[in-house]
């Protein structure tokens, strides 16, 4: 049978205990199993790196899949800041960060997103990086907020923005669907920020904060 593209550059890589692991425990619990996509986990790896970025934000946990690929990326005095709704979520994920090495240098915020977010900006909190991940009826207000967040340079990449087509069947006008189309309008228009869309995975956006 043949192989799909991301069978085969999957398997090109070495194996990955660590990230096996948080599969595990996604299956074990009965989780989504809706992490990233391995390729797209190490894309986040490569952005944070090469960005230099120090201060990394998450919208979006689940079980910690994406947060150590995002902290594999950051120097040893850089921090992760992940914001998860669910406490159960958060706490597996912080575990599994650990587990990974990355205890140290990763912080768990549990609550709705926008609250969360908030008082991040009140605090003046400030990011170069920000992966947006979480329920999409918010993208685009997760996106406003980002950019508040942001250093100048600092780097936005979304998940999901092709919602597995539906973004692109226009009988489909749901909530998310309708907010995920105009984040990936706001995202390919918007002076404030330089953009790519990649129909990669299920879509993902990058953006540079100018
Ligand atoms: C797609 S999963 C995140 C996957 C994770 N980024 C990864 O790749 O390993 C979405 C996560 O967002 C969380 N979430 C949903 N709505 C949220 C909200 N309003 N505030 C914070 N987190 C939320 C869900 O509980 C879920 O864990």
């Amino acid at each position: 049978m043949e192989k799909t593209p991301d069978d085969y550059f999957d398997g090109l890589f070495p194996p990955d205990p660590m990230l096996a692991k948080v599969k595990e425990e996604i299956q074990k619990r009965g989780m989504p199993d809706i992490s990233v996509a391995p390729g797209y986990g190490r894309l986040l790896t490569l952005l944070t790196a090469s960005s230099g970025a120090k201060r990394a934000l998450e919208i979006g946990a689940l079980a910690g899949y994406s947060g150590i690929c995002i902290a594999r990326g950051l120097p040893e005095d850089g921090r992760l800041t992940s914001l998860e709704l669910r406490p159960d979520y958060a706490e597996l994920a912080l575990a599994n960060l650990a587990a990974a090495g990355y205890g140290d240098r990763a912080e768990s915020i549990v609550g709705d997103a926008l609250g969360s977010l908030s008082r991040l900006e009140e605090e003046g909190r400030r990011f170069d990086l920000i992966f947006i991940d979480a329920d999409k009826e918010n993208y685009l207000n997760y996106l406003e907020r980002a950019i508040r967040l942001a250093h100048p340079g600092a780097v936005i990449a979304a998940d999901n923005t092709l919602l597995r087509g539906r973004t692109l069947n226009s009988d489909k006008q749901g909530p998310a669907v309708l907010a995920v189309r105009e984040f990936n309008r706001v995202i390919a228009t918007d002076p404030r920020l330089l953009s790519a869309h990649l129909p990669a995975y299920d879509g993902l956006a990058l953006a540079m904060v100018r």
